[in-house]
C-alpha cells in the first residue's frame, strides 16, 4: 500500500491519474506525484522503519509503486553519509552523501529504479533516453532487470567506457549529436513507441531522487542540515528533495525550516546559475556547453522553472566553478580524504570553498556535498 494520490501540474494545477503511462503534462511542465499524507501516517512510519533494511525502499509508502513486493530492486539507496575532516573543512561541519555505492556507480540508479519499475507495472514495450553516461548505465540496468527493452542515445564524444558499460546490459546505443539536446531529438525520431524516461519527462525518476531527502533527514535525527550543494544538470533532485522535505513536514516528522539549496554547475554550462542570478524565472537554453564534467553538460531543463523556485524558496543560490579548480580538487580530495570523488562530487566541494570564501556559511551550519556518481563510472 503506498500513499500516492495523483498527479499534479505544478503550472495549471491540473491533476490526472496516476493508473497510465506519462510524459509531461498538457501545460509541457514534468509533473508532481501528491500523496495524502498525516501525522498518524507519520507516526506509523517512524516506527516501522526501525525494521527496514536500508535501501531506499524502506520508504515505500512514499513511492507510487503499486506491488512494491514484486519491485526490481538492485539494492538502490541506504548510502552512507560521511563527515569529513575538520582540517580539510577548515572547521567547518561538513558530510559527504557518498552516491558513488549505489547500484551502476551513480544516484541516477535511484531515479531509474523508480521510473522503470512504474514502465514495467504500466506496461511499457520498452524505455529510450538520451544521457551524458550515468543515467543510460543505470537505465539499461534496470531494463535488463526487468527484461524490458532499452535504447539510449549518448552525444557523439561520450567516453567509451560508458558506451560499453551501456552495452553490458544488453541496451542499444547510438552515439550522436554534440549535446543531450540533439540526441534526444535524434532518438525520439528513431523509436517513437518506447517510453521516454529522460529527465523529468515522465513522473517516476524525481520520486527515486528524492528519497535523498528523506535519508539526510533520518540521518541527520530529523534535524535537516543548513546546507545541501547539488551538482546540477536536469536539476531533478533540487526539486524531489526539498518535495521529500515537504512529504515530511506534513507527515510532521521535520519542521518549517529548510536546508539552503545551493545549485553548482560548470562555468562552461551554467544555465540554471545565470537564470539565478538574473532573476529570471527559467533558463534559456546554454548555446555551447563545453566542459568535461559530463553529468553537468545539460544545456536545457525541462524543469529549470521548478530548480529556480526550489533555489529562492529555501534561500539557497547558484555557483558556477572552473574546470580547472575542478580537475584539481579531483585529483587532492581522493588523497586527502580516501574518498571517492567523482568530478561532479569535487564541483560540490569547490563551491563549498566559495561559499566559505564569501562568509555564507556559519561556524555552527551543517553543510552536506552531494557526491553523485563514481569516477571511474567515465573510463
Ligand atoms: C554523477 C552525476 N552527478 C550529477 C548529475 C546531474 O544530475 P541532475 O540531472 O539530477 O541535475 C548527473 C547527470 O547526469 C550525474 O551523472
Amino acid at each position: 500500500m503506498n500513499w500516492a494520490k495523483e498527479l499534479v501540474c505544478p503550472r495549471t494545477g491540473t491533476r490526472d491519474r496516476l493508473t497510465k503511462l506519462h510524459n509531461l503534462s498538457p501545460a509541457g511542465a514534468p509533473w508532481l506525484v501528491e500523496y495524502e499524507l498525516t501525522r498518524e501516517r507519520g507516526r506509523r512510519l517512524l516506527r516501522s522503519l526501525a525494521r527496514r533494511p536500508w535501501t531506499l525502499w524502506r520508504y515505500h509508502e512514499l513511492l507510487p509503486v503499486e506491488d512494491p513486493e514484486r519491485r526490481i530492486d538492485l539494492g538502490e539507496g541506504g548510502t552512507p553519509l560521511v563527515e569529513l575532516d575538520s582540517v580539510l573543512t577548515q572547521g567547518h561541519r561538513v558530510w559527504l552523501k557518498q552516491e558513488a555505492g549505489n547500484p551502476t556507480g551513480s544516484f541516477k540508479a535511484r531515479g531509474l529504479s523508480l521510473a522503470i519499475n512504474r514502465a514495467r507495472e504500466l506496461g511499457a514495450p520498452g524505455v529510450r533516453l538520451p544521457s551524458a553516461g550515468n543515467a543510460a548505465i543505470a537505465a539499461s540496468a534496470y531494463a535488463a532487470a526487468c527484461g524490458m527493452p532499452c535504447r539510449v542515445a549518448v552525444p557523439a564524444d561520450t567516453p567509451e567506457n560508458v558506451i560499453t558499460r551501456i552495452r553490458s546490459y544488453g541496451a542499444r546505443v547510438d552515439a550522436v549529436g554534440k549535446t543531450l539536446v540533439e540526441s534526444g531529438q535524434w532518438l525520439a525520431e528513431q523509436a517513437p513507441e518506447l517510453l521516454d524516461v529522460s529527465t523529468l519527462r515522465e513522473p517516476y525518476r524525481l520520486e527515486g531522487k528524492k528519497t535523498m531527502g528523506f535519508e539526510l533527514a533520518e540521518q541527520f535525527g530529523w534535524n535537516l542540515p543548513e546546507w545541501i550543494l547539488y551538482p546540477t544538470g536536469g536539476g531533478t533532485g533540487l526539486i524531489g528533495i526539498p518535495k521529500a522535505f515537504d512529504e515530511l513536514e506534513a507527515l510532521g516528522l521535520v519542521g518549517k525550516r529548510r536546508p539552503r539549496m545551493v545549485s553548482v554547475q560548470m562555468s562552461g554550462c551554467a544555465p540554471i546559475v545565470k537564470a539565478f542570478h538574473e532573476g529570471r524565472d527559467s533558463a534559456e537554453p546554454w548555446l555551447e556547453p563545453d566542459t568535461r564534467v559530463w553529468g553537468l553538460r545539460v544545456p536545457r531543463a525541462v524543469g529549470d522553472f521548478l530548480v529556480l523556485r526550489a533555489l529562492r524558496a529555501t534561500h539557497g543560490t547558484a555557483i558556477a566553478v572552473g574546470e580547472q579548480d575542478v580537475e584539481e580538487a579531483g585529483r587532492t580530495l581522493p588523497k586527502a580524504t580516501g574518498l571517492e570523488w567523482g568530478p561532479e562530487g569535487a564541483a560540490c566541494w569547490v563551491a563549498f570553498q566559495e561559499l566559505v570564501a564569501g562568509g555564507k556559511v556559519e561556524p555552527d551550519d551543517r553543510v552536506v556535498i552531494l557526491q553523485t556518481g563514481h569516477p571511474s563510472n567515465y573510463g
